[in-house]
């Protein structure tokens, strides 16, 4: 079978299994059995698939089908232009965190950041591989997320300006930093009922949510940013989109100055941002 037919089976099949998105989906696995990039795809309609390759798309499609995210399947997910592993241990990335990675550029150069709940590290790397003078701190509650991140800042190519720290919140952290970033798990009770299957079934819980209204980890974090943040320092956190009146209303009560609520791509509430009163 040549390529456009392969394809074009593909992304049926993942239509009629009600997949989101399939022509992307089929596009992005099929490149990764054939070795191509999935932009240069168009341009090689007529390319052979052999057989082996044809069996192994299959068994892709049937993953996803099953609701198996195609990052999962690849065990990697692009994230600000760079591939970063993704392992179970680890929140998929998703493209609204670029959002806080964004409003964190856009400010001073930090000469020391902390990255709370690392996870598969994406934010910390992409912060410390576009602020090349910045020296980081990643920490998890989880061992599996920190070996991740260890292994993304290899490949990143960062890990000599990087601390690792395994610390529930700021439990195991010391100093003082110029950049404070987080995106902890926020989701609430009751919307963990709601989630769809590839998010609920292959999402670590512990990175989803820390349980009752979702709201617990930023009181712990605009706590510990009073103490950890440098004189005039910055924090940014991702929120849930309807969380920004309540976690304004948390750091503002914690002591924190000059809090927004900034907006994502999609105009939802996403980053809130303070400074060290
Ligand atoms: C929403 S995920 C974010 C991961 C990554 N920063 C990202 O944006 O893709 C939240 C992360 O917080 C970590 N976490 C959960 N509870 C924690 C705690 N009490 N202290 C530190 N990290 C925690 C989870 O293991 C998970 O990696």
């Amino acid at each position: 079978m040549i390529l456009r037919q392969v394809l074009m089976e593909g992304t049926k099949a993942l239509r009629d299994a009600g997949i989101e998105g399939p022509e992307r989906d089929a596009r992005l696995l099929l490149a990764e059995v054939i070795g191509m990039l999935a932009a240069r795809m168009s341009l090689e309609p007529d390319l052979k698939v052999s057989d082996a390759q044809a069996k192994e798309f299959h068994s892709f499609l049937a993953r996803r089908v099953a609701r198996e995210p195609v990052s999962r399947i690849l065990g990697r997910r692009n994230f600000w232009g760079r591939d970063f592993e993704v392992t179970p241990d680890v929140l998929d990335p998703r493209p609204e965190t670029e959002t806080l990675i964004d409003l964190c550029l856009q400010g001073p150069q930090p000469a020391t950041l902390l990255d709370l709940g690392c996870g598969s590290g994406i934010i910390a790397l992409t912060l410390l591989a576009e602020m090349k003078t910045a020296r980081g701190v990643a920490c998890d509650i989880s061992d599996a997320c920190l070996a991740v991140t260890k292994r993304n800042a290899v490949s990143v190519g960062v890990l000599d300006r990087l601390d690792l720290i395994k610390s529930n919140w700021f439990s195991d952290i010391s100093g003082e930093f110029d950049l404070i970033v987080s995106n902890p798990p926020y989701i609430s009770d009751a919307e963990m009922t709601s989630l769809s299957l590839d998010v609920f079934n292959h999402d670590p819980h512990l990175a989803l949510t820390p349980g009752g209204d979702g709201l617990a980890p930023y009181e712990a974090l605009a706590k510990g940013a009073l103490k950890h943040l440098s004189k005039g320092g910055r924090i940014l956190v991702e929120i849930g989109y309807q969380q920004g009146p309540d976690v304004v209303r948390i750091f503002e009560t914690a002591g924190l100055a000059d809090v927004q609520c900034h907006k994502d791509l999609n105009g939802h509430d996403r980053v809130v941002s303070a400074h060290q009163s």
